[in-house]
């Protein structure tokens, strides 16, 4: 594969995983997901994390993985990319690991004494993927090893630290997120 299809293939691949934080931030409010519980005095997830965040960004994700399946070949065509559809486990997979990866950066976060909202760099801008990718290849395993080749998946890690300090900013310029991280 060249370069440019890497890239497409990379970011089509995990866009089921980009959008539910970016959901769950237009979402989040109401309970939190520890119900206010600590650990050691200290909050065991924080506020940030809530039920409804947490739901409708799966959801978004599922949803997208949805549409991306029906306009495959149309994506395909246009890029002249052989872009990957998305089975059922990976439609799953792919955003319920963003959202936990998140949760468990905001239990590590806790657990080091940062308050809600503090920085956590490369920990903020990776978290997700991590869990993603390791979900994924659990849930659908012959899927993710043909599609997450070597090349793929540098180019994940390399562009969605990017892409996630763009979006943020954005949402932190719009008013929409309280950190522009
Ligand atoms: N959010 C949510 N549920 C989630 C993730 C995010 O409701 N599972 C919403 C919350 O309103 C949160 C906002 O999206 O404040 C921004 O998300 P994030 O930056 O991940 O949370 P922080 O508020 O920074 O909290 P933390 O320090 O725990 O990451
Ligand atoms: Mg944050």
């Amino acid at each position: 594969m060249g370069l440019a299809a890497t890239v497409a293939t990379a970011v089509w691949v995990m866009l089921p995983a980009y959008v539910p934080n970016n959901a769950a931030v237009l979402a989040g409010g109401g309970r939190p997901i520890d119900g206010g519980a600590t650990l050691g005095g200290k909050r065991v997830l924080g506020d940030g994390k809530t039920w409804r965040g947490t739901a409708v960004g799966v959801l978004a994700g599922v949803a997208l993985a949805a549409v991306l399946n029906a306009i495959e070949p149309t994506a395909s065509d246009a890029l002249g990319v052989a872009l990957p559809t998305f089975p059922p486990a990976a439609m799953v997979a792919l955003p319920a690991g963003a959202m936990l990866g998140d949760i468990l950066a905001s239990f590590l976060k806790r657990r080091t004494g940062r308050e809600r909202g503090a920085a956590f760099p490369l920990l903020d801008q990776l978290d997700f993927v991590v869990v993603a990718l390791a979900l994924a290849a659990i849930a659908a395993p012959g899927w993710f090893g043909a599609t997450f080749t070597l090349d793929v998946v540098v180019a994940i890690l390399v562009l969605t630290p990017l892409l996630h300090v763009v979006t943020n900013g954005i949402a932190y310029l719009l008013g929409l997120k309280n950190e522009p991280y």
